[in-house]
């Protein structure tokens, strides 16, 4: 029998060994208890990084009233909450960190007893809040830290325009508690309200449906009014407020970002609507309206948050040449797998991950064609090989992909494995039943599973009953709770292959044998094929190849960043001093952690790389998020 970690809050443990034993038994067993209710239940009372106690009272639904201060970096007003309350109920436990809660009050405007318990440093503060008789929404009003995790004030001059401040919230995983008090789990969907209130001539956009041309409040104020009608998990409430444009590509696309960006954006995404059509042929009717792409200021820590709606991106995927834009298919496909069907606790994040880097590559695949959606699967492999390794080989403990994250923040739980191994999972089932049997599966999984949060054994469970149904040898040739409970990747994982980075692979092994870079023929190779040759070459390189390699393709002024980022990597193993200034260019222009953290880690093992590497993030560190600083002062000490 697979082990079901037994760690976790312990009404979890209760619930899942339940569940467990019911599974185990149900065969032979002539009056099973019901497990129907399975998914809810144990959404309940499995989050070990939440306070909430949704069994006693749920949030259901969050209008927001803010106003947003763009100099004192504080957004400040209410928060009503609307509650499904068990009979009796008397209290409301809601997450916060970093909040400064001002009143709280029940539907009569009467002030209800609260109080705000010890800080835990992953968790922050639970705010438990004494329900009075009365029924109706409670409203709480409060305001934000300028430290806010989740928001980035920005500086103009940290903006394209370079005249007008910005902010953006960034949700995922637990931080929508440092500006929303609500009940911040997965578990716990909501649906929402917001009125947002910034000085003109700004604009607010938020993951939700714009519903209001915006009415001037007060003068030099101007309100945007926001409705989420689905219910989603807290963390993919967001908000961005600063001088943002809008330029159609469908009928029901858009990109946004500030205007001097906007023709380069829009000409980048050109294939949002077809890339909407692929995935919808693929996993069934896209449920949220429109699909719109804000592109951020260059210190968005990410490279792409789903935000439902509105996906928040990187401009660093702005290659010109369109040549990363797999990372929109990958938000895209959130649509589906995390904000349909979304992870329960953070230990099942893998079930968001891991399900849309497989469907990513099915969009990249319909609307780019199989050569190049297998590049980027193999780039994936090659990803997840290299994170085992870095994670203490196949034995450790967080390979597995529903991983144990018991006194960690959830962040540490983000590495490719939920990433790459999911997709690998899910790649591996596809090839064991065919796309015949597998597409329609997903496509019903997704349906049966609609505006849930569920956990790795409800998805587990899913597959037993529509996909495997009780044939045997399939059971058995899947390996199925080994992909999610055990270290590693199992021995049955489908091998991917591309010939064009076989050769590729090839050209890297004769160049660092001493053929010329010009032999290579590269210039017509894809951004994929650069990423793959660069990883491919050997540590040590002599200066006269690099100096070769960088005259005959100019990669230390590659627009390209990811080509840019594995050509710095090289560069600083290497001291290769010429692209130096482009090193610090680059560390000091974007904010993306994927990019930061590799480079100062190379960086600070080098002797002569620690001093730059203090200098350029003390430059620098003012500039970057709280996602990439909090990940980047353990490294640059
Ligand atoms: N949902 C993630 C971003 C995220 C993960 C934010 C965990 C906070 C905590 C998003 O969908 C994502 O995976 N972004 C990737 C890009 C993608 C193409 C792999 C990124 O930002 O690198
Ligand atoms: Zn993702």
């Amino acid at each position: 029998m697979q082990p079901r970690r037994p760690e976790g809050s312990k009404s979890y443990f209760c619930f899942a060994s339940a569940f467990v034993a019911c599974l185990a038994v149900t065969v032979a067993c002539s009056n099973p208890p019901a497990v129907a209710e399975a998914p809810t239940v144990l959404a309940d009372a499995a989050d070990i990084h939440s306070f909430a106690r949704p069994a006693e009272a749920r949030v259901t639904h969050v209008a927001l009233d803010l106003n947003a201060d763009m100099q004192a970096h504080a957004l400040r007003g209410t928060a009503m909450l609307t509650l499904q309350r068990r009979p009796g109920a008397t209290e409301l436990v809601l997450d916060t960190r970093d909040l400064d809660i001002e009143k709280v009050a029940d539907s009569g405007g009467a002030a209800l007893e609260h109080t705000l318990g010890d800080a835990d440093p992953i968790k922050g503060r639970p705010l438990t809040i004494k329900l009075s008789g009365r029924d109706g929404p409670i409203a709480i009003t409060y305001k934000t830290r300028p430290t806010a995790a989740a928001l980035q004030w920005l500086a103009p001059e940290q903006t394209a325009g370079k005249r007008q401040p910005y902010l953006f919230s960034q949700g995922e995983a637990i931080l929508t508690r440092t500006w929303i008090p609500t009940q911040d789990s997965p578990g716990i969907r909501q649906t929402y309200s917001a009125k947002i209130t910034v000085p003109a001539p700004l604009r607010a956009v938020m993951s939700a449906e714009h519903v209001s041309a915006p009415a001037a409040a007060s003068s030099g104020e101007r309100t945007f009014e926001f409705r989420m009608t689905n219910p989603v998990p807290p963390y993919l409430i967001a908000l961005a407020i600063g001088d943002i444009a809008d330029k159609a590509i469908g009928t029901r696309t858009a990109v946004y970002t500030e205007p001097s960006a906007l023709d380069r954006a829009s000409s980048e995404f050109v294939d949002l609507e077809r890339m909407v059509e692929a995935a919808e042929r693929l996993v069934g009717s896209y449920r949220w309206g429109r699909y719109d792409l804000l592109v951020l200021p260059p210190s968005f820590p990410f490279g792409g948050m789903e935000n439902p709606r509105l996906t928040f991106a990187t401009p660093t995927v702005i290659a010109g040449d369109r040549s990363l834009v797999s990372l929109v298919a990958h938000e895209l496909a959130h649509s589906w797998s995390g904000n349909l069907v979304t992870n329960a606790t953070w230990s099942d994040f893998w079930l968001n991950e891991g399900i849309t880097t497989y469907v990513e590559a099915r969009i990249m695949e319909e609307v780019y064609g199989k050569e190049r959606a297998d590049m980027l699967r193999v780039l994936g492999r090659r990803d997840l090989d290299a994170d085992v390794v870095r994670l203490g080989g196949p034995a450790a403990r967080d390979t597995i992909l529903h991983i144990d994250l018991a006194g960690r923040d959830p962040d540490e739980g983000s590495t490719d494995i939920p990433y790459e191994k999911g997709s690998l999972f899910l790649q591996t089932i596809e090839a064991a039943v065919g796309r015949e049997r597998f597409d329609p599966f997903l496509r019903s999984y997704f349906d049966r599973h609609a505006f849930q949060s569920i956990t790795s054994a409800v998805f587990l469970d899913d597959v037993r009953k529509n996909l495997v149904a009780g044939d045997a040898e399939l059971e058995r040739r899947l390996q199925l709770d080994e992909w999610v409970y055990k270290p590693g990747v199992p021995s049955n994982a489908v091998v991917v292959t591309s010939p064009a980075l076989d050769r590729v692979e090839a050209q890297a092994k004769s160049f660092a044998g001493g053929a010329a870079a010009k032999s290579l023929g590269a210039s017509s190779w894809s951004t994929q094929e650069w990423q793959h040759f660069l990883e491919n070459l050997p540590a040590k390189l002599a200066p006269a190849q690099l100096q070769d390699l960088d005259r005959a393709y100019r990669l230390t002024d590659s627009g390209n960043s990811e080509i840019l980022f594995s050509w710095l990597r090289i560069a600083i193993r290497n001291n290769y001093r010429p692209a130096m200034p482009a090193l610090e260019r680059f560390l000091t222009s974007q904010g993306r952690r994927k990019f930061l953290r590799p480079l100062y880690e190379d960086l600070m093992k080098q002797d002569w790389g620690q001093a730059d590497a203090r200098r350029i993030y003390a430059k620098a560190r003012p500039t970057y998020h709280t996602v990439s600083t909090s990940t980047l002062d353990q490294i640059v000490k």
